[in-house]
């Protein structure tokens, strides 16, 4: 069978705009949007520049827009799309560097201020820290998140000031803050009850239509609201 592609590209250090390019490539059966992009980019043309790594939806690098939607490449399946012409951009938002490929410099800085790990300030035992599988529930989840930025750059709230958290951000921060071994409120609060932390969440819902992992980010913030305000008051 063969399909239309029509892909982003642009090069900041040559052209002044982005444009569109179209591929007309035979695809075989099964085949996913990254499937089809190596193929454009070993059989059509050399230059095209994109992220992938582990082709199984597990490093988040192949994070792109396909035919307006934030998706994995190597997760979405051409079949399923149910369209002769395919559309594919970057991640919205973000600074292309080259064609698909963003910078991503802010949605990891946007971690820093969260305190991504496990903060527990008592002496800690001779062995693990022991978990009950009822406590473990309580943040399961979360703990999917492949930091692809799917969410983040589908979020209004975002791409209206660079300086909110985001909703990976917050689904990380909801991940240790409902650790039952984690003491880190005090640290974490300052930032996520500030001016781009929490309260910049609208429930758009567009981050949990993004996320590949089915995450339901917006439920985690609500709850990380819920939790912050119980500390406050
Ligand atoms: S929450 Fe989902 S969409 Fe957001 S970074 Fe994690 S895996 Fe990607
Ligand atoms: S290539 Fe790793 S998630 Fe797609």
């Amino acid at each position: 069978m063969k399909l239309n592609f029509r892909v982003l590209r642009f090069n900041p250090e040559k052209e002044t705009k982005p444009r569109y390019q179209d591929f007309e490539v035979v695809v075989g059966e099964g085949w996913t949007v990254l499937d089809a992009m190596n193929e454009i980019k070993w059989h059509h043309d050399g230059s095209l520049s994109f992220r992938r790594s582990c082709r199984e939806g597990i490093c988040g690098s192949c994070a792109m827009k396909i035919n307006g939607i934030n998706s994995l490449a190597c997760e979405t399946r051409l079949e399923d799309l149910k369209s002769k012409r395919i559309t594919v951009e970057p991640l919205p938002s973000l600074p292309i560097i080259r064609d698909l490929v963003v910078e991503m410099y802010e949605f990891y800085n946007s971690l820093t201020p969260i305190k991504p790990y496990l903060i527990n300030p008592s002496p800690p035992p001779d062995k693990e820290r022991i978990q009950s599988p009822e406590d473990q529930q309580v943040f399961d989840g979360s703990v999917n998140c492949i930091l692809c930025g799917a969410c983040t750059t589908s979020c209004p709230s975002f791409w209206a000031n660079h300086d909110y958290l985001g909703p990976a951000a917050l689904l990380k921060a909801f991940r240790f803050e409902f650790d039952s071994r984690d003491g880190g409120t005090p640290e974490r609060l300052p930032s996520l009850d500030s001016k781009y932390g929490l309260w910049r969440c609208h429930t758009i819902f567009n981050c949990v239509n993004a996320c590949p992992k089915k995450i339901n980010i917006n439920d985690a913030i609500g709850k990380l609201k819920r939790k912050v305000i119980s500390e406050k008051f």
